[in-house]
């Protein structure tokens, strides 16, 4: 049986309160339409069919060509939204499955059991839809199925519509349907029109009882059918999202110390004897290694983490350490920073842009943007790359096994020749030649100033 599937995305999400469209609100990382839309391609043969209107530029450039789109000019309803994918659709399926676009915790195999009702029921030629229904007390503004007593379905009713009994009904609609897809194009027409004038998409139902058609249905897990119409929803759905996510790494061997206070975007990936420290937030593209050790209260953004790392109190963005680097407490990349095998960035460093190579310590609070430093260098204390003269960024570049004494200002583009060393205080304006040792200020070689103090060296690294 061929399935079409369609995403109903254009609507005001008024309730949110927000200048961004509801479905572009992220969860877990991924905006709800994205996750809408990664359910439909697996269990849909074609390209899913998404309703936009309202901000559909965002939605449009968030997907691409990934999806086909059609528009929803007017916002008259859910039901007038799945009118306009009439022409895209009709006569490519036999099914057709509709849902919404704000219910990112739905489930393919969810799906894949509606799915199939259907094609059970389908040859009976009576059923027109078969849909998905929760039992739940928190009826989260969902609409009431209303039942006849036999235990047929009669209609939906909206939960501003129902009388005081229905009110108290427990089974709710989530909004997931699968239509005869024959049925579906040529009956959408006598959807009546609501009080607010709008068209009902629930209210195929009962068109479909009207002419004697059957309607099935399947409970759902009440944990997929959480829809998002508030930011209090939003929350919800988010937490329930984050411990999906923390139970799929803890099953792949990642400690997760307080799953409640971790935040592990969907897109993460995590090797496997990985501990996460309480606090952390790991989001984008990030990848960590085996046996790294993050946190407690760090955040990872787009970023890539080696094997045996540890990273603590720190925040990484766009960054890469390499196996057995570490950072912190208190450390900061930013885009650009990338930290060879081995090295050791100590408290209060930030790096920018620049490559440390393999073994480089870099113990207490020192700056380091535009550069790269040769292995095994020693940047002390308080060393700052004074990177930018007001007008540009200029580079440095320090030799490996160079020493840079404690408060060293590299006033750039200079170059520090490999295994040059340069005094505590000195502010370096020209090149140091390899092995040559610089200081004052303006840093002056070994020999050539007045001063013939040694320089005070490193403090403790
Ligand atoms: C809808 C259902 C309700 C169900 C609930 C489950 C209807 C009339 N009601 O109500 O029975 O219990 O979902 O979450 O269908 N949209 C459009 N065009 C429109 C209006 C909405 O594309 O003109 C889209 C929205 O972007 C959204 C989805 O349809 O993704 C649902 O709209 P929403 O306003 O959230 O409907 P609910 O009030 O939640
Ligand atoms: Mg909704």
């Amino acid at each position: 049986m061929k399935v079409a599937t369609v995403i109903l995305a254009a609507g005001f999400g008024s309730r949110m309160k927000s200048s961004l469209p509801k479905v572009m609100h992220p969860v877990a990382g991924r905006p709800m339409v994205e996750w809408a839309v990664r359910t439909a391609e697996q269990i849909g043969e074609r390209t899913p069919v998404v309703v936009v209107g309202h901000g559909k530029e965002h939605v449009q450039a968030l997907l691409g060509e990934r999806v086909q789109y059609v528009e929803q000019a007017q916002l008259l309803g859910t039901g007038h939204a799945v009118m306009q994918a009439a022409t895209a659709l009709r006569g490519q399926s036999e099914a057709v499955v509709v849902f919404y676009a704000d219910m990112p915790l739905m489930q393919a195999d969810t799906f894949h059991r509606l799915v199939s009702l259907f094609s059970d029921y389908r040859q009976s030629n009576d059923v027109a839809l078969a849909m998905l229904t929760i039992q739940r007390d928190d009826s989260q503004g969902f609409g009431r199925v209303v039942r006849d007593a036999q235990g047929q379905v009669q209609a939906i009713v909206e939960e501003v519509d129902c009388t005081p009994e229905q009110r108290l009904i427990r089974e709710l609609n989530p909004g997931i349907y699968c239509f005869d897809s024959a049925w579906l194009w040529s009956n959408l027409v006598h959807i009546p029109v609501s009080a607010k004038g709008e068209y009902y998409l629930t209210d195929m139902v009962g068109v479909a009882v009207a002419q004697g058609r059957r309607v099935v249905t399947a409970l759902a897990p009440i944990d997929d059918v959480h829809g998002i119409n508030t930011r209090i929803h939003l929350a919800h759905a988010e937490a329930l999202m984050r411990q999906r996510i923390a139970e799929r790494h803890m099953l792949n061997g990642v400690t997760i110390m307080d799953p409640h206070t971790t935040y592990i975007d969907d897109s993460v990936e995590i090797g496997s004897d990985t501990t996460i420290l309480p606090g952390c937030l790991l989001q984008g593209a990030t990848k960590v290694g085996n046996h790294a050790v993050i946190g407690p209260h760090s955040q990872l953004v787009d970023s890539i983490v080696g094997d045996h790392c540890r990273v603590a109190y720190s925040v990484i963005e766009q960054a890469r350490l390499d196996d057995h680097a570490d950072i912190g407490p208190f450390g900061r990349l930013r885009p650009g920073a990338h930290l060879g095998i081995g090295v050791h960035m100590g408290s209060f460093g930030e790096v920018k842009n620049s490559y440390l190579g393999a073994g480089v310590k870099m113990g207490h609070f020192s700056y380091i943007g535009d550069a790269q430093v040769g292995e095994n260098a020693m940047i002390a204390a308080g060393t700052i790359t004074c990177n930018f003269d007001g007008v540009q960024k200029n580079q440095t570049i320090i030799g490996k096994d160079a020493f840079i004494g404690s408060d060293t200002l590299l006033v750039a583009p200079v170059v520090i020749g490999e295994g040059a060393k340069t005094g505590a205080g000195s502010v370096v304006t020209h090149d140091v030649a390899p092995n040559a040792l610089v200081y004052g200020v303006p840093a002056k070689p070994h020999g050539l100033t007045a001063s013939p103090a040694s320089p005070q060296e490193s403090s403790e690294v």
